[in-house]
């Protein structure tokens, strides 16, 4: 030990790092073995780069071709050692990588952890990397060498006080000329991964779908490969079971679920390659990041190339796994990858094979199609807006609250159950499904019996912003523009509530007061078909965005400012009123009468009125008035 440099070199834990190995070293988690799949997955990530950088440095593999993962217990020691001869790490890179969190997934497991307490049980599901090894040791050195690099540096660590690095000694240099190994010293009670069948059983049950060989150590020095070591995606699927398809959906992934669907296929012909992918059960972390990024990841003849080559479009970035080009060349540069005409083709077909398994899933088993759909279904919508070619196929998978009971319906359903004399699709978009139900705006449909989709996705503001039709039939907004159900028939019960509006005369004569009234705040005032009770209700006009996509701009503070028109239910007693005091020239009233009917307006779509102080005083001043007896 290079004792004095010792203190000099010692490295706090970022803060996330400390909270996580406590959590580690305090475990009496029993799902340990994970911590295995962990360290043989950082491996083999450590030799896919290895051999990728060494497509452009062949000298870099010189001497030491053959890459594999080594995994050596020590009875006498009470150490595991796991080693690779992949891209191994430098100092600053054992410092960076061996010292924070980096990956999203763990951020996110330590966050729920804070909300909810649910405690250790979430290790298995979320995955830790690295830092699960200390659920097994308390002590762990990590001895790597950059290749191509002439420094060997050690790392180690007892978990909480933090960790050192330093410069290799003789001995461990010689050991590791390039790679990475890393050294376990085993707790009491997981004294059983110095067992080789125990280790056996775990590297078979988690990582057998690993390219490289992992080689088991035995006692007298001699290895032996206990993993298949073909690439999954490679094999006929007859020849893997269901927990293959699992396992290696996990390391691909970096995901813990079971998948839901799993693609698996070849393509031969103009362009070879095989396929394997994955729809995720639950959500990945990095789903809401903005980028957009899918995650697929593209090897070229079983080398790994990048997983930052856009395979699928964004709206599709749920769906994880690998695609093995038989054609591209190796010596992909990330720009090549961008303008590659082999690459966009198998982006169509990629897309194209995706949508068509969707949709068979979704024609097969309605249950299972639900839970995708309300895992991704915001996510393919973002296709309804940006893909207008799959825009139809798109449409018929998605499926939608409505005010025709609680479940799902799709556009199948509802034009099956169209109304007479219904030629449109209606819709209401809004927060939430529970709130647009009271929304006055459903009334006139509600008393015609017309079924109206009640979008709450953030995302439905925006593709509702492009024409969409299904089977001929135009999507509408009821918060936006003319609609005219006049043709539909009222429901029977609907029909006695349908009372008498005021002449022709002395409506355009109310209209004219209330826009008088109420000046520049609105930008019409008319007569509503889509009122039964309530009196008043705020749209946009044709041209104008609509309702819900205005209200989100607004909140990002990027309103464009289009005034709403305003609507008014001419048969409504207040109206009436209004037109009564404007007749009898009390304007003042006649403009209290028309204000209040504004904000009614406003708080009817989720809103608070723009002054809420003078609106509650208003309100006041009518109901005092209503309570003193008239002298
Ligand atoms: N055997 C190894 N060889 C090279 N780098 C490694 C090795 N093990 C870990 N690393 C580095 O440490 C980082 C952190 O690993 P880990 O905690 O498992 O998270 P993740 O694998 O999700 O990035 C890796 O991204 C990698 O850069
Ligand atoms: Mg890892």
């Amino acid at each position: 030990m290079n004792g004095d440099a010792a203190s000099a070199q010692t490295h706090q834990f970022q803060a996330e790092v400390a909270e996580l190995l406590n959590l580690m070293v305090h475990s009496v988690y029993s799902e340990t073995d994970v911590f295995l799949r962990e360290l043989i997955s950082n491996a083999s990530d450590a030799l896919d780069k290895v051999r990728y950088e060494a497509i452009a440095q062949p000298a870099l593999l010189a001497g030491d071709e053959r890459l594999a993962i080594r995994v050596r217990p020590d009875a006498a020691a009470k150490t595991l050692t796991i080693a690779d001869n992949g891209i191994g790490m430098d100092r600053q890179e054992l410092i960076d990588n061996l010292g924070t969190v980096a990956r999203s997934g763990t951020k996110a497991f330590l966050k729920g952890l804070k909300d909810a307490k649910e405690g250790l049980g979430l290790i298995g599901q979320f995955g830790v990397g690295f830092y699960a090894a200390f659920m097994v040791a308390d002590r762990i050195a990590v001895t790597s060498r950059r290749a191509g690099s002439a420094e060997t540096w050690v790392w180690s660590s007892a978990g909480g006080a933090g960790f050192e690095v330093l410069p290799a000694n003789e001995a461990q240099a010689a050991r590791v000329s390039r790679g990475t190994e890393i050294v376990l010293h085993l707790k009491d009670d997981a004294s059983r991964y110095l067992q080789g069948y125990e280790l056996e059983r775990v590297i078979r049950t988690y990582s057998d779908h690993i390219l490289f060989p992992i080689e088991l150590i035995d006692d007298k020095g001699e290895a032996r490969q206990v993993n298949t070591a073909s690439a999954l995606w490679q094999r006929a699927k007859s020849e893997v079971k269901p927990e293959d398809y699992t396992q290696a959906y996990r390391t691909l992934a970096t995901a813990f679920d079971e998948p839901a669907l799993t693609l698996h296929y070849k393509v031969e012909g103009r362009q070879s390659y095989a396929v394997l992918l994955f729809v995720p059960t639950s959500p990945p972390f990095d789903l809401s990041d903005p980028a957009r990024k899918g995650r697929v990841k593209l090897y070229v003849r079983r080398v790994y190339i990048t997983d930052d080559a856009d395979l699928l479009p964004s709206w599709l970035r749920f769906v994880r796994g690998v695609v093995d080009s038989e054609d591209l060349p190796l010596n992909l540069s990330r720009e090549m990858l961008q303008n590659n005409p082999q690459v966009a083709q198998i982006r169509n077909g990629l897309t194209t094979r995706v949508v068509s398994e969707l949709e068979s899933c979704a024609g097969k088993d309605n249950e299972a199609w639900l839970k995708i759909w309300n895992a991704f279904g915001a996510v393919l919508k973002e296709g309804l807006y940006e893909d207008s070619e799959r825009r139809s196929q798109l449409l018929a998978l998605a499926r939608f609250a409505t005010t025709k009971g609680d479940a799902l319906r799709s556009l199948k359903d509802y034009v099956a159950d169209l109304r007479p004399e219904q030629n449109e699709i209606y819709y209401l978009a809004g927060e939430s499904a529970e709130r647009l139900k009271s929304n006055p705006k459903l009334e006139a449909a509600r008393a015609r019996g017309i079924e109206v989709l009640l979008l709450t996705d953030p995302i439905d503001a925006f593709w509702t912003m492009m024409p969409q039709e299904f089977e001929g039939r135009k999507l509408r907004s009821l918060s936006q523009g003319d609609v005219d159900f006049g043709a539909v028939p009222l429901l029977d019960e609907a029909r006695d509530k349908d009372g008498d509006t005021p002449a022709a005369a002395d409506e355009a004569a109310i209209l004219a007061a209330a826009k008088e009234s109420l000046g520049d705040k609105v930008s019409d005032v008319r007569a509503s078909q889509r009122l039964t009770d309530s009196a008043a209700c705020l749209v946009a006009s044709d041209q104008g965005r609509d309702r819900e996509l205005e209200r989100l701009l607004a909140r990002a503070n990027r309103s464009g400012g289009t005034k709403p028109i305003l609507e008014l239910n001419m048969r409504h007693e207040l109206v009436k009123a209004l037109g009564a005091a404007q007749a009898a020239g009390r304007t003042a009233e006649a403009t209290d009468i028309a204000s209040l009917l504004l904000d009614q307006a406003h708080i009817l779509d989720g809103e608070v009125p723009p002054d809420p102080a003078a609106f509650a005083k208003r309100l006041n001043a009518f109901i005092v008035r209503g309570l003193t007896p008239a002298s």
